[in-house]
């Protein structure tokens, strides 16, 4: 009586994990296991990661183009293309950027820059999301070819060239380096960088005003084998608002704006 009593108890509760995980349960690939969101009508819990979340999804970066020459001078052409196929020269550095005002975490001072233009409309942007009581600052916005090749090789030595260039881009092939880019965070996220970002209150408001202030989400998610990385919510580039304005209406990226793919 006493075991027959205790196997249907057993039995009642896997029956209960079964079908919770059946309610969706699983965890997504960017999140660590263990992390479920909400099947029982609980709120999703927030999960912070140090680095980058690295999606190990298997999107086809497709057959690898032809690299177009390098850039070697500075522009005031907000809609430079800079990715995989279109790198600047080791030498590609803006000099009349000016200091962030609304930066967070304790990255070096030299990647609190951004050029004029862009920091001019990021500190609109910040200024914008506070009236509505959004946090939104910049981790790191500037960085030099060398910064980039020391985070990039830091990441290769840690997870290999391939994974690594997922997420990270080689040095000449960042536009951290054109001085128009930025990583933001909020506190919703504890200031990470991660994917929850793109359902964070913040990053949602991101995604939704960016282009108010001439910039674009410029890694978005399920245009991975466009852009050649990863879902990135955090990363912001300055192109203008017109540029902006169509590209956010679209729901494009800076390559199919520039008419870069087939
Ligand atoms: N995470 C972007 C791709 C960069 O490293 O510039
Ligand atoms: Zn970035």
């Amino acid at each position: 009586m006493h075991n027959t009593g205790c196997f249907t108890m057993v039995a009642v509760l896997v029956l209960i994990l079964l079908l919770g995980f059946a309610a969706g349960c699983s965890a997504p690939e960017a999140l660590p296991t263990g992390v479920c969101a909400g099947a029982l009508g609980t709120k999703v819990e927030k999960v912070m990661q140090k680095d980058p979340v690295i999606l190990r999804s298997d999107w086809d970066p497709g057959t690898p183009r032809e690299p177009a020459p390098e850039i070697a001078t500075v522009t005031d052409d907000w809609l430079i293309l800079v990715n995989k196929t279109h790198p600047l020269s080791k030498e590609y550095a803006p000099s009349d950027m000016v200091r962030i005002q609304y930066c967070v975490g304790d990255h070096a001072e030299s990647m609190r820059y951004m050029r004029p233009e862009a920091a001019e409309h990021f500190h609109q942007m910040a200024e914008a999301a506070v009236q509505i009581g959004y946090e939104i600052g910049i981790r790191t916005a500037y960085r030099s070819y060398a910064q980039q090749y020391n985070i990039f090789y830091s990441y290769v030595a840690r997870d290999g060239e391939e994974a690594a260039n997922k997420y990270s881009a080689r040095p000449g092939q960042s536009e951290h380096q054109t001085g128009l880019s930025a990583d933001v965070t909020s506190p919703s996220v504890n200031y990470e960088m991660t994917t929850d970002y793109g359902q964070a209150p913040e990053g949602i408001w991101l995604a939704e005003n960016a282009h108010r202030f001439g910039f674009i989400i410029r890694y978005p998610l399920g245009k991975e084998a466009i852009t050649g990385y990863q879902y990135e919510p955090w990363h912001v580039r300055y192109v203008g608002a017109e540029a902006a304005a169509e590209i956010y209406e679209r729901g494009i990226t800076l390559e199919e704006y520039l008419g870069e793919v087939e």
